[in-house]
């Protein structure tokens, strides 16, 4: 596996992948405003084509991760840890005190990865989403 940066080149692709396998996921225009604004990144895992990526945003040294996705056919083989690793990595590198994130209350294999990946638990924003979940914020300090 290989991990690389993806751009505004990637967002077509990205979108589809969001599009089938991800309610939450962004659209097309979300991805390419994104990465037409500052502080916008997102890192892509690969063996033949992408299999996975995250995404995160660096703004006054606070970053928050937008998402993470991994391809069913792929989950379970350490990507989703992996692409939070490398995160960090390039967080650390640039400065960041902090990775900060919300998750669905009802989201168990993303809560279990954020947990096994030293974040914690530090508030609760009741329903949060469009259908009435709470989300569960979760932080990592990096210093
Ligand atoms: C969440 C997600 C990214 C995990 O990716 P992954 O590559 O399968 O994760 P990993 O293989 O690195 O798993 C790391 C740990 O996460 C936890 N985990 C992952 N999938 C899990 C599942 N289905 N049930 C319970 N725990 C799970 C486990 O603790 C796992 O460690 P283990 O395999 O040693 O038990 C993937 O399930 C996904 O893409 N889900 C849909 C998108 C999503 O909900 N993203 C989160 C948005 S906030």
């Amino acid at each position: 596996m290989t991990y690389r940066f993806l751009s505004i080149d990637d967002a077509k692709k990205m979108a589809k992948i969001f599009a089938e396998n991800f309610s939450d996921g962004w659209n097309l225009d979300q991805l390419n405003g994104a990465f037409n604004t500052g502080g916008f990144y997102a890192l892509g895992c690969y063996t033949d084509d992408l299999v996975g990526f995250i995404t995160y945003t660096l703004v006054d040294g606070v970053a928050d991760i937008d998402d993470v996705l991994v391809l069913p056919s792929n989950r379970r083989k350490g990507v989703g840890l992996n692409l939070v690793s490398e995160c960090e990595k390039h967080l650390k590198s640039l400065g960041a005190s902090k990775i900060m994130l919300e998750v669905r209350l009802g989201n168990q294999p993303a809560i279990s990865l954020y947990k096994k990946s030293g974040f914690l638990q530090i508030s609760t924003r009741k329903k949060y989403y469009f259908d009435g979940e709470d989300a569960l914020v979760f932080q990592k300090e990096l210093l």
